[in-house]
């Protein structure tokens, strides 16, 4: 599974979605997050990785080799961005992704890219419009407002037309302002704000460790996303001994994540 969190938005919560989500799977499945926000990635900060010379954008710009750029923190392997200003002066290749991907797609059974929200020469999702098989999965993270929701139904489009499938609209930073009712066929998760998802940039770390009602939140969804891609993408054993895997961790969970996997299931099994 190569998913990517995306909206031509910023601010919406990709890289807290997209980095929390690659933590929690990387516990029970291998599992890469690759910060692709070249010039404004901020996911270092969470995994203790700013000041990090190797990273994508030296890779892309023929300044690192692939080894060095790989950063593992717990279970997960990640290759951070440039958190300096030194990136502006690197000339970046995104074309060298491919080289990359070749390399590691066979050791990694989820591959999480956090995209930036630009629709720029120089964000790899566009680069890569259908022809190549850098991502074959868009999550789009949108807040719970008006203008986001706009902004989640544009993006879905865009995703669309270049030949790219999209699992969903997860609305994050949930207060109860949209009526889901009106959407409720594109949304795969509702996650809530949360004050609490702060700390993440001021402690170092991904939230999810920390018992916050954003973090159980999200632990169950990443599940289930996780879940039901792995079965339905890879239709080996391997990937139900995966899939059962991270059912399994939280099997003690099960009724809780009826009520939060509200319409996940369904629309899956109406596709
Ligand atoms: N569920 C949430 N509740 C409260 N604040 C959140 C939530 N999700 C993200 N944030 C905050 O919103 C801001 C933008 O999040 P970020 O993940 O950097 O978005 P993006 O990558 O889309 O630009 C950050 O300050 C982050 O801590
Ligand atoms: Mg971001």
């Amino acid at each position: 599974m190569k998913v990517g969190f995306y909206n031509i938005q910023g601010g919406t919560g990709k890289t807290t979605v997209a980095a929390n989500f690659a933590y929690i799977v990387s516990q029970s499945t291998k599992t890469i997050f690759i910060d692709c926000d070249i010039y404004g990635g901020t996911s270092s900060i969470i995994f203790n990785l700013e000041d990090k010379e190797h990273n994508l954008a030296s890779y892309l710009a023929g300044e690192s080799v692939l080894e060095d750029i790989i950063y593992t923190y717990d279970d997960l392997s990640v290759i951070p961005s440039d958190m300096s200003s030194k990136v502006f002066a690197y000339k970046i290749d995104v074309s060298r992704l491919d080289h990359l991907l070749d390399t590691i797609e066979d050791e990694y059974d989820i591959i999480v890219y956090d995209f930036p929200p630009n629709i720029t020469e120089d964000n790899p999702l566009l680069t890569y419009v259908g022809e190549s098989e850098l991502i074959n999965k868009v999550i789009i993270v949108g807040e719970d407002s008006l203008p986001s929701i706009v902004n989640s139904l544009k993006t879905m489009e865009l995703v669309k037309d270049l030949n790219i499938p999209t699992i969903g609209i997860i609305v994050n930073k949930y207060r109860g302002i949209v009526d889901l009712e009106d959407i409720i066929d594109d949304v795969i998760g509702v996650l809530p704000y949360d004050q609490k998802v702060e700390r993440q940039w001021v402690e170092s770390l991904p939230i999810a460790k920390l018992k916050t009602k954003f973090s159980k939140e999200l632990q169950l969804l990443s599940k289930d996303i996780a879940k039901i891609y792995l079965e339905k993408d890879l239709a080996s054993l391997r990937a139900l001994k995966l899939a059962k895997t991270i059912y399994g961790l939280h099997e003690d969970e099960e009724e809780k994540e009826e009520e939060f996997s509200f319409n996940l299931n369904e629309k899956f099994k109406l596709e």
